[in-house]
């Protein structure tokens, strides 16, 4: 057996045990994360670490109280990675209202579910875009902040 070979089937069962704990849309997420990376100075910052000691970060763009771009970073697990993604995939062209009522369910129900014990880092996303959001809500109100804001 070559070692192509002996790669492609460890690649394969590693995929079939991946599908036996994630649905096909988390996988897919995980392979492919959407929006990662910063914006240049956002109009809304997030970053919340959780119980776990994982971080996520949201940035936001916004124009006429859209959100017109939403990107993310994490140092954290594969399952804060896929909520990220699909966090800022939810709130990209939301009202900012809409994005602060953003839950740890809706991005469960978008991704096909997560184990329950990976479900803390929807709620951990969740909470980085509502920070995001309160972080846009502040600054709108004093913009004169966004001139020497510590990031
Ligand atoms: Fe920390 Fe997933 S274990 S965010």
């Amino acid at each position: 057996m070559g070692v192509g070979n002996t790669f492609e089937e460890l690649e394969k069962s590693v995929m079939q045990d991946m599908r036996k704990t994630y649905s096909d849309k988390a996988i897919d997420h995980f392979l492919n994360p959407r929006n990662l990376g910063q914006i240049e100075s956002p109009d809304g910052f997030g970053r919340v670490t959780g119980p776990c000691g994982d971080t996520i970060e949201i940035y936001l763009r916004v124009n006429g109280g859209k959100i017109t771009n939403a990107t993310f970073q994490t140092d954290g697990c594969g399952p804060s990675i896929v909520s990220g993604s699909m966090a800022t995939e939810l709130i990209k062209g939301k009202t900012i209202v809409e994005a602060q009522n953003i839950s740890k369910d809706d991005i469960l129900d978008a991704l096909g579910g997560l184990p329950k014990e990976s479900q803390h880092c929807s709620l951990l996303a969740a909470n980085t875009v509502k920070e995001a959001v309160r972080d846009y809500l502040a600054l709108s109100h004093e913009p004169w902040k966004r001139l020497y804001k510590i990031r």
